[in-house]
């Protein structure tokens, strides 16, 4: 059995997932593949397959957003460093490996961090590479889904707090859900020095964001229809990956590229029991992901509670770089 809080010299680990009751994940999908359009939660691409694919997006060259993110984070670190200040508790959302995390620890110097991802092994893997080097910083791993709730229960002392949330994933809530999140992360920032380090997609020309989410290789293809295999291991649907096609589109009306599945001809998969039929040409909708200007994105940091706001960008304007303050 897994322990809940487990020691290992140089790092703690705090799994929630261990503590909590999960939702049930069948009913859950089944719902989403039910509904009017049919949907899938983005959630469920990250299987081990889904994992490496998404790596091997950020590594495309129509996949803009991480390496845009890194030159900036590389050409501003100095500055940033100076305005997030250095010895805070860092808290990293959705740490995965620790890397992006990694390269501030010199500039940082964070007294303690804190890694909050669902994915326990690579987690501890990371930290207890880290731990091992810098004896002068407190390691700790949350495991859980942080997307519903942030529980920092347990974990932050009373230094100030630098959250750290990169790569543009706040783009996969709605707006709503994201002002929600962040305000969440707001209430933890009341220690003076606080506040919340954050990358984001910008709007930019259609045709760079649609070849962004649809690439010559296919691989963000091979992401989309993976999430079928996935599905069909949790809960047993049967979904022929091969009869559906990757769709990728950007909606203008609301700011956000979609992600959906396309049926390339009649079939029918198993839902919580019963058939369900797809027609040629029906739609799953697998993700959304939202694109801001710089103006509309500091407005919702302002609704989340975030009232001091500093921004770095890329000389074209595709990506920036928030820092938020009460
Ligand atoms: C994780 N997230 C920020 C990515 C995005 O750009 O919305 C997921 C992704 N989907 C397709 N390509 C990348």
């Amino acid at each position: 059995m897994t322990p809940a809080s487990s020691n290992t010299p140089g790092f703690r680990i705090v799994d929630r997932l261990g503590q909590k009751p999960q939702p049930d994940t069948a009913a859950e999908i089944a719902a989403g593949l039910l509904s009017e359009p049919a949907s899938i939660s983005p959630k469920y691409f990250y299987d081990a397959l889904g994992c490496r694919l998404f790596q091997a997006i950020c590594e495309l060259p129509e996949y803009y957003v991480t390496r845009t993110e890194a030159a900036i984070f590389e050409a501003h670190r100095g500055e940033i460093a100076r305005v997030a200040g250095t010895r805070r508790q860092l808290v990293d959302l959705g740490a995965g490996d620790c890397h992006k995390a990694s390269c501030w620890f010199p500039a940082l110097d964070p007294c303690r961090y804190v890694a909050v991802d669902v994915a326990r092994g690579i987690v501890e893997a990371a930290l207890a590479e880290f731990a091992a080097e810098m004896p002068g910083t407190e390691f700790i791993g949350v495991i859980d889904d942080f997307s519903r709730t942030l529980d920092l229960g347990g974990v932050l002392g009373p230094e100030a707090t630098t959250f750290f949330y990169p790569g543009s994933s706040i783009g996969n809530f709605t707006p709503d859900e994201a002002t929600h999140f962040l305000a969440q992360v707001r209430k933890h920032c009341d220690a003076p020095g606080s506040g919340l380090l954050i990358g984001v997609d910008l709007v930019k020309d259609l045709e760079t964001l649609e070849r962004a989410y649809d690439d010559a290789t296919g691989v963000t293809a091979a992401f989309n229809k993976n999430v079928l295999n996935h599905v069909n291991r949790l809960a047993g649907t049967g979904f022929d990956p091969g009869m559906f096609g990757h769709v990728a589109l950007f909606n203008t009306v609301d700011s956000r590229i979609e992600m959906h599945l396309e049926a390339a001809a009649d079939c029918a998969v198993t839902v919580a029991g019963r058939s369900r039929r797809f027609a040629r040409g029906e739609r799953i909708h697998t993700e959304n992901s939202y694109k801001y200007t710089p103006a509309s994105f500091a407005a919702l940091l302002k609704r989340a509670g975030f009232g001091t706001i500093s921004r770095w960008t890329d000389a074209r304007g595709w990506f920036g770089v928030f820092f938020g303050a009460p």
